[in-house]
């Protein structure tokens, strides 16, 4: 509910009251029959997005790739892959997702290039053409060379040998990923003209991909002294001369103290991932208990008011539990990740989430209830919607990468192509596969957690205090119980859930608050008055969103 029209108040900050959807297009919809998804077959299924309800989307790379890495490496940021259709096939899905009003962000995928880009290969070849300087070198094996791989298990070094250049250089992640030399000037202006192309093609902005690692100094000669924080500015300041409305989201899976570097004090990034409460979300899941979740929240810095948290349940990667301790970690692995072939690099699991509430309806909408009520935007994987599974055959982070569900025809109305020729395969057995968990089946059903995700979502959309109140924890009496409220300009929307499956009959403490009449947001019928000690009856992982009148 929207009472103020004061052109000085933030209401334009879009973002703050978005809802968004992310996919990877080679997983979505099939337009075509080869196999792999595409533009054409995106296009499609916009009308069930905009149904949905979802207002934002955001891409995962989609650029020419030998997708060696989900197309986190790319060889040419001003294409289109063509596997996935041409710029033409973009530009028309683009003005199509406009013409519902469904906005698009794109990832942005600067921290490394793949190592067969043009760019790359030019510098390793010849030491004095201008790319050579685009990329870290060093002449000798840096003593700390397997120090600080991000994918333990798969990756050893972070410094590898070039034969060609006849020097190491520096890849963060996996050796067929260079990193780019940020520091080098004419890098940060190859990166602002990758953004200027995007933005003029008409995206709402970027998720900065891996953007701690993207402003790292590590190995780079000659750049003492230099702020990295300041190319965050840099950027922000090209992107909203270029289009004011447009938005930076960083991957950015830092520590509390560092959070401020990414925010201010001059504009930086728009958006933040909130990984801290991800973790600390699953460790309440898993014990049943609100403590850790209230702690995570309580330990979120406050930020700008035009800056914004993203919250997510899962997303493409792994459930990184890295933020926890050895012993939270455990608790989680035990309850989600009972075997060792469903947890990754030391710290994560490589599961969606209906398989790791073991497919409990009821569960997983208690946790998008909290995602959508955590103060901050919402951010929805493809296929969590619809309570998808995973396909632990699939190497590494692919378990989770499976193709959408459409309806119970074969491959599950992804693409026409034989089964064994999917680029990314259908779930075709087990509770899971697209015979018992799909979009068709789920839309003709009233009950169906889809159905049920399309009026949390508008329940969302009606109660902007969620994205842009001020978090209030309230007191209960039940440890499994989470009580908060969202309040904005005196108006408050009260969320109360209950983590555990055994009943719970609990107070609420609303005693800092004042009104006369709660209005149960998501369930017709319930209005009843308000009571500065509020008792509530909430069944297995029930829960209740009242908008305090
Ligand atoms: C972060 C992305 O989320 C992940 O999928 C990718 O593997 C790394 N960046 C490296 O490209
Ligand atoms: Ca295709």
């Amino acid at each position: 509910m929207r009472t103020e029209t004061d052109l000085r108040s933030p209401r334009h900050l879009w973002y703050k009251d978005a809802i968004v959807y992310c996919l990877d297009v080679e997983s979505f919809q099939d337009g075509n029959g080869d196999g792999i998804g595409d533009f054409h077959g995106l296009l499609q299924r916009l009308d069930y997005l905009d149904g949905l309800g979802i207002n934002t989307l955001w891409l995962l790379p989609f650029f020419p790739t030998p997708n060696r890495d989900n197309g986190y490496d790319v060889t040419d940021y001003y294409g289109v892959d063509p596997r996935l259709g041409t710029a033409g096939d973009f530009v028309e899905f683009l003005t199509a997702a406009r013409e519902r009003g469904l906005r698009v962000i794109i990832d942005l995928p600067v921290n490394h290039t793949s190592d067969q880009h043009p760019w790359f290969q030019e510098a390793r070849r010849d030491e004095a053409s201008r790319y050579h300087d685009y990329f870290v070198w060093s002449d000798t094996r840096p003593e700390d060379a397997e120090e600080g791989v991000v994918f333990p298990g798969v990756q050893e070094e972070v410094w590898t040998y070039d034969r060609t250049a006849k020097k190491y250089f520096f890849h963060r992640f996996y050796k067929h990923q260079p990193d780019l030399n940020i520091a080098n000037p004419a890098v940060r202006a190859e990166i602002m003209r990758i953004m200027g192309y995007w933005l003029e093609l008409g995206v709402s902005g970027f998720r900065l991909d891996a953007a701690p690692f993207l402003i790292e100094l590590k190995g780079i000669d000659g750049a003492d002294g230099q702020d990295p924080y300041e190319y965050l500015q840099e950027f922000r300041a090209f992107l909203s001369w270029r289009r004011g409305d447009a938005i930076l989201l960083a991957e950015a899976n830092v520590a509390p103290e560092r959070v401020d570097e990414y925010f201010g004090p001059r504009p930086k990034m728009h958006m933040l991932f909130n990984f801290l409460v991800n973790q600390h979300l699953f460790l309440a899941l898993a014990r049943k208990d609100r403590t850790p979740l209230v702690k995570s929240l309580h330990m979120t810095p406050a930020i700008p008011g035009d800056c914004q948290w993203a919250h997510f349940l899962r997303n493409h990667d792994e459930l990184d539990l890295g933020r926890l301790t050895e012993v939270q970690r455990t608790a989680i692995f035990q309850a989600f990740a009972p075997n060792e072939n469903m947890r990754l690099y030391d710290r994560g699991i490589r599961r969606r989430l209906a398989p790791m509430l073991e497919g409990d309806v009821d569960r997983l909408r208690m946790a998008h209830s909290l995602l959508f009520t955590l103060p901050g935007t919402a951010i929805l994987r493809y296929g969590d919607e619809i309570g998808m599974g995973d396909d632990l055959s699939l190497d590494e982070r692919n378990a989770v990468r499976t193709a959408m569900q459409w309806s119970d025809a074969p491959n599950g109305g992804f693409s026409d192509a034989p089964p064994d020729s999917l680029q990314r395969p259908a779930i075709d057995s087990g509770p899971y596969s697209y015979e018992e968990v799909n979009v068709e089946a789920q839309t003709r059903d009233a009950d169906s957690l889809l159905a049920w995700m399309e009026r949390a979502i508008r329940a969302r959309k009606e109660n902007p205090e969620i994205g842009r109140g001020d978090l209030e924890i309230l007191e209960t009496n039940s440890p499994s119980v989470l009580a908060h409220a969202c309040i904005l300009d005196g108006r408050a929307v009260v969320a109360i859930h209950n983590l555990a499956e055994e009943e719970v009959t609990c107070r609420v403490d609303l005693s800092g608050m004042q009104g006369e009449e709660l209005v149960n947001q998501l369930e017709v019928a319930d209005r009843r008055a308000f009571e500065a000690e509020l008792e509530v009856e909430l069944p297995a992982y029930g829960f209740l969103w009242y908008r305090v009148h």
